[in-house]
């Protein structure tokens, strides 16, 4: 794993892609939409051919996180093998929030930002899609690895046109 391969699309656990397939410092941009744990499930929804909600469609996937073995083991593995900060901090917030369904999401996210940090050139962005229910634990994280100064800015994004607007923060 030497150099990165282009103009190639991965398939699969994105944990086991990057480890498998991504050498350090090799990539210029991340962005994640990653799940937000935002306890809801995602479906394919099928159209009829007017144009209307068909009755089919597939889940396509589950955004609830629960603390199970895998997250137990992605937790021990974080605080024994992972860069020093990290460890103390996702130590910390095992403690003080305990082994429940927010935990078991920021594990499974921290493990993935500390192999996107390795991934990622000292000159290049990451870029980070989630919402409020988990966005200030992830900050935290973030910090952590890639250092504050490094920081640029939060963007809050409008879906609904209607609302009144706001803007983005610093
Ligand atoms: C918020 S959705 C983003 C969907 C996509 N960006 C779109 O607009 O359709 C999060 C996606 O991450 C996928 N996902 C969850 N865990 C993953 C993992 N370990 N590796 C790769 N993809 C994963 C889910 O299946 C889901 O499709």
């Amino acid at each position: 794993m030497d150099t990165l391969k282009t103009n190639v699309l991965y398939y699969g656990d994105n944990l086991e892609i990057l480890r498998k397939y991504i050498p350090d410092n090799s990539i210029d941009l991340v962005y994640l939409d990653p799940p937000f744990n935002s306890k809801k499930d995602y479906n394919i929804l099928f159209k009829e051919n007017g144009g209307v909600e068909s009755e089919a469609q597939i889940k396509a996937f589950t955004d609830t996180w629960h603390w199970t073995q895998t997250a137990e083991n992605t937790y021990h593995d974080i605080v024994t093998s992972g860069p020093l900060k990290i460890a103390q901090l996702i130590g910390a917030l095992h403690d003080t929030i305990g082994q429940n369904d927010v935990m078991a999401y920021l594990v499974m996210m921290t493990t993935r930002l500390i192999e996107l940090h390795r991934v990622l050139k000292p000159t290049g962005s990451l870029y980070l899609h989630c919402d409020p229910t988990a966005s200030h634990y992830l900050k935290l994280v973030l910090d952590m690895e890639f250092k504050t100064r490094h920081y640029i800015v939060l963007c809050e994004i409008r879906e609904n046109a209607n609302e009144a607007s706001y803007s983005a923060l610093g």
